[in-house]
């Protein structure tokens, strides 16, 4: 049989490929939640039966301390480059589930939209690669080696591949690592992903009295933590946007007026902004504009925050208790320890003597900033360039993936984070999509990148 051009065999193809992806996006894989250890199983499974049947070698689920990570690899030539190709499989929890137009692990297409949770994170994206690999297989095009390491623990933080990493480092060698779990600025603005910032979570709980007390007898005279807990928050940040903690911005690294000017130059519409997110207006660090709010400054916010009754109709208590999640988005230089030691001893010291504050802190991660000059970088450049008709801008995100600094820090390793989704996408929300353009571009770019990586 004559082999199909690409873009033919895609054609021929996409409603299987769908059809596939819908199956796996059926499990849901909800890493945070222990009821759905199995689904995750499940989840793992079904990528590597996915993987034995496009003949890549060496699968296996791998077992952690916690969800699995499915690994497999295609080693076509050792004087090949070398591609670890990354990504997630597991996805966040669906709830508000009545937020949801339709269920959210049933998939529909709606306007041309894949609707699930998973659908753009991380599972859609994903799925382009292994639909890319068969595109490159059936074509004759595989030209490189590809290592596939697909974990199930991204959304909580990556600790066991740290040390699954720290403990292969032999096993995923390669020259680089290419990753779906980003976007794009607009379906005709690619972009290519060159920073992610990094993450502090911790959780604070603020103790006062020793049980609920009625809040007439007591109002007044005994300090209320849901009170101090906020005067607290609000105290982090101050009239210009600056966050408070002493020490916070000692080791940020500045970005030169001259690369803000140019990052600034990419498309971005405030009007728009608002008015997709139904805001009057915008908010953050006095002297920087959105874009850099978003991507080069680090944030704080406050994730959930709870205490005393929440039910029907009012009850007059002072609680006990009051607690909060509380996020920091990092940038480069700084670093994910430093930052939660500075931000548990503020907490710990700002606390008033009328309650005990108690400081625990979550998962972490480190900012990355990837190259621009290097030869992978440029392979997907031209590969977006040719697949979307335009040049990708470089653009930093203001989303965290821990693992990458990490694969920098154990592989001396680079990472292109070449995503395929959309800020409209809804991930972590309700109604998460995925635009079936997004899907099959990625799944005709990806081929075209290690096409330019080894053009002979
Ligand atoms: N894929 C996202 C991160 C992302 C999305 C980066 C879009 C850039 C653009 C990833 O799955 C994610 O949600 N990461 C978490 C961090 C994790 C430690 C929970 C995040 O950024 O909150
Ligand atoms: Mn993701
Ligand atoms: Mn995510």
């Amino acid at each position: 049989m004559k082999k199909l051009r690409m873009k033919d065999y895609i054609n021929k193809h996409k409603t299987r490929f769908l059809d596939e992806l819908f199956e796996w996006l059926r499990i849901p894989s909800v890493s945070a939640d222990p009821a759905y250890e199995n689904q995750v199983l499940r989840a793992a499974e079904f990528l590597e039966n996915q993987m034995k049947k496009l003949g890549i070698d060496k699968v296996e689920i791998c077992k952690t301390k916690g969800h699995p990570i499915v690994y497999g690899e295609k080693i076509i030539d050792p004087k090949a480059p070398t591609v670890l190709v990354y990504g997630h499989y597991d996805v966040q929890p669906a709830d508000p589930i009545e937020l949801w137009d339709s269920p959210p692990f049933d998939p529909v297409i709606k306007n041309d939209k894949i609707y699930a949770r998973g659908a753009c994170d991380d599972k859609g994206q994903v799925f382009m690669h292994f639909k890319a690999y068969e595109v490159m297989k059936e074509c004759g095009m595989l030209n490189c080696n590809i290592k596939f390491l697909i974990e199930g623990e991204e959304e909580v933080g990556s600790t066991n591949l740290g040390i699954f990493v720290n403990e292969n480092k032999e096993r995923l060698k390669a020259d680089v690592i290419l990753i779906s779990d980003t976007g794009i600025i607009a379906n005709d603005v690619p972009s290519i992903t060159v920073g992610l910032r990094g993450l502090s979570y911790l959780e604070v709980e603020v103790t006062g009295p020793n049980r609920d007390l009625h809040s007439g007898l007591y109002g007044g005279a005994v300090a209320n933590p849901i009170n101090v807990l906020c005067e607290m928050i609000a105290s982090l940040t101050d009239e210009n946007g600056h966050i408070t903690i002493p020490g916070f911005y000692d080791d940020v690294l500045e970005v030169s007026l001259e690369d803000r000017k140019k990052m600034n130059e990419a498309p971005f519409d405030i009007n728009e902004y608002k008015s997709a997110l139904d805001i009057n207006d915008v908010h953050g660090e006095k002297g920087y504009t959105s874009l850099e709010r978003a991507s080069i400054r680090p944030s704080l916010d406050v994730n959930g925050i709870w205490g005393g009754y929440i039910g029907e109709g009012a009850k007059t208590v002072l609680p006990s208790k009051a607690s909060a999640k509380i996020s920091m988005r990092l940038v480069p230089n700084q670093t994910s320890a430093s930052i939660t030691k500075l931000f548990k001893e503020h907490l710990e010291s700002i606390g008033p003597e009328s309650v005990k504050v108690k400081v625990t802190a979550h998962h972490g991660g480190e900012a990355y900033v990837t190259p621009t000059d290097f030869a992978a970088y440029q392979a997907a450049s031209n590969a977006m360039k040719e697949s979307f008709g335009v040049e990708p801008i470089p653009q930093r995100s203001g989303g965290s993936i821990p693992i990458v600094a990490l694969f920098e820090k154990e592989l001396g390793l680079k990472s292109i984070l070449m995503g395929f989704g959309l800020d409209s996408d809804a991930i972590h929300s309700p109604n998460e999509h995925y635009g079936v353009f997004n899907f099959l571009k990625g799944i005709e770019t990806i081929p075209l990148f290690y096409k330019n990586l080894n053009p002979n």
